[in-house]
């Protein structure tokens, strides 16, 4: 019984200066995606680093039920047999664990497959609202409906609707509902039009690309000849229906946003150094690293390659003492997941930092707003929270604390990292949740800990080039 209580806490206390090189995870939107595109492909495709986490397995596992063979030789690895876009109805409910994107994805493949399906959640997903995905989706024509209270899960959808494109601007900055009405119109008859006027995560378009279907993507500016002045007033992203992905090979790079854990972790402490290696770098996702550099932190961030259509790199970062910065409007979707995180440099920064436009936390896998304020709160510091966001005085000691996360893997894993600069021992508890996105996070975490350097081994770091100013 102890062994197990033990295993669902974390446990931090004040850290060593960090001076390690480090990989992360897999990416998780990426990795859900590989699944979904190679299932829907005309053949077999192998995906290599994918993520074994809990939520990407759901959507494995949810393929798996609607037919599609897929098989992992070796942790890390799928070979998925494509059966170009036609499933066969599950037998039972379709469970999507405490995955939105799985359900929400799934939402736009299952309209259009001739037959009912039914999709249930964990206790998180059964709060979160569907009516953002049931919206377009009817829309298009297909029949679906939420069987919770406030358009929550389970989700049911008939299937058997013949669907037809549409063009659809987003009424809020949501990957997941993009995605949902792009997987839907593969199956529609004419042209689908996803139209954004704050560009969230781009992978869905970008796998698109590379399982070769032909999907058109405008960028409209005002003033667009004055790189200075002008700005994004929409992304339009269009495909035709009828497409069928062609069979490739993909492998998923490294999780930008688990990396974000260890990034403020170096970035907050005066001396660290951390390189980490094989992430991914895609433009939607960096924000983080303009956060971080806006506090004073020192970054550099190479773009090794593109692989299968995603940049790959590496990111070089050496700490200091934080400032308060402001982050709201268009960068919100960029560093959505990693607000808990940042929230939590915030507190270790001199300074307010203001979080504005950020409703959607209210709605991710907990009320992120909430419990980052009240987790700061008992750690210390002096939070104020707005229905968008909130505004955080940082610089005083953390005092080490007792916390739950809620359930929610990124709130665990924010404030391990506050333990990392806390006097006192901090302890997060029932933090199985962080198996969704980031296996192993205990071992990064005791790694970091002690600085990286593992007792009794030569330190990584030897030939760690010095930034470019
Ligand atoms: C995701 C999109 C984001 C993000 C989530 C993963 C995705 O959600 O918060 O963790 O893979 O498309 P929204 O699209 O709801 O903003």
């Amino acid at each position: 019984m102890m062994a197990s209580k033990e295993k669902h806490t974390l446990k931090s206390r004040k850290a060593a200066r960090i001076e390690t090189e480090i990989t992360v995870p897999p990416d998780k939107s990426i990795s859900h995606r590989a699944v979904l595109l190679a299932s829907l492909s005309n053949g077999a495709c192998t995906i290599t680093n994918f993520l074994e986490g809990e939520d990407c397995q759901s959507t494995a596992k949810a393929m798996r039920q609607l037919g599609i063979f897929i098989e992992s030789p070796e942790p890390g690895t799928l070979v998925v047999v494509g059966n170009s876009g036609r499933f066969t109805k599950a037998f039972g409910d379709i469970d999507c664990g405490n995955s939105g994107t799985t359900m929400r994805l799934m939402a736009g493949i299952l309209s259009a497959q001739g037959f009912r399906s039914r999709m249930i959640g964990d206790d998180s997903l059964s709060k979160r609202p569907m009516q953002r995905v049931i919206d377009p989706l009817r829309e298009m024509g297909a029949e679906l409906s939420a069987e919770g209270t406030k358009s929550c899960p389970p989700l049911c959808i008939e299937g058997d609707r013949e669907l037809h494109g549409i063009t659809y601007r987003l009424p809020v900055a949501s990957a997941q509902v993009k995605s949902a009405v792009l997987l839907a119109g593969l199956f529609a008859k004419g042209t689908t039009t996803v139209i954004e006027n704050v560009r969230s995560r781009d992978h869905t378009e970008r796998m698109f690309e590379f399982f070769l279907i032909k999907t058109k993507r405008e960028e409209i500016w005002e003033n667009p000849n004055s790189p200075k002045n002008r700005r994004l007033l929409e992304v339009r992203t269009t495909i035709e229906g009828g497409q069928i992905p062609e069979s490739r090979d993909f492998a998923v790079p490294g999780d930008i946003s688990s990396a974000a854990f260890w990034l403020v972790a170096s970035a907050a402490q005066p001396g660290s150094r951390l390189l980490v290696k094989d992430v991914g770098l895609n433009p939607t996702r960096t924000g983080i690293i303009d956060v971080l550099i806006r506090m004073g932190a020192r970054i550099r961030e190479v773009i090794e390659t593109s692989l299968h259509g995603e940049p790959i790199g590496n990111i070089d970062i050496k700490g200091t003492t934080l400032q308060a910065t402001t982050i709201c409007g268009a960068e919100i979707p960029n560093v959505i997941d990693e607000i808990p995180v940042i929230a939590v440099a915030a507190a270790l920064a001199n300074g307010t930092t203001i979080i504005r436009d950020a409703a959607e936390l209210r709605v991710k896998e907990t009320d992120r707003i909430a419990a980052v304020a009240s987790n700061l709160r008992a750690m210390g510091v002096t939070v104020e929270e707005f229905p968008d966001g909130m505004a955080i005085t940082g610089g005083s000691p953390l005092k080490g604390a007792k916390l739950p996360c809620h359930g929610d893997h990124r709130i665990a894993m924010a404030f391990a990292v506050a333990g990392l600069f806390a006097e006192g021992e901090t302890i997060i508890e029932d933090t199985a949740c962080v198996n969704t996105s980031y296996p192993g996070f205990a071992e990064a975490l005791r790694h970091i800990q002690k600085g990286g350097h593992i007792k009794g081994s030569t330190p990584v770091l030897s030939g760690f080039k010095t930034p470019t100013p």
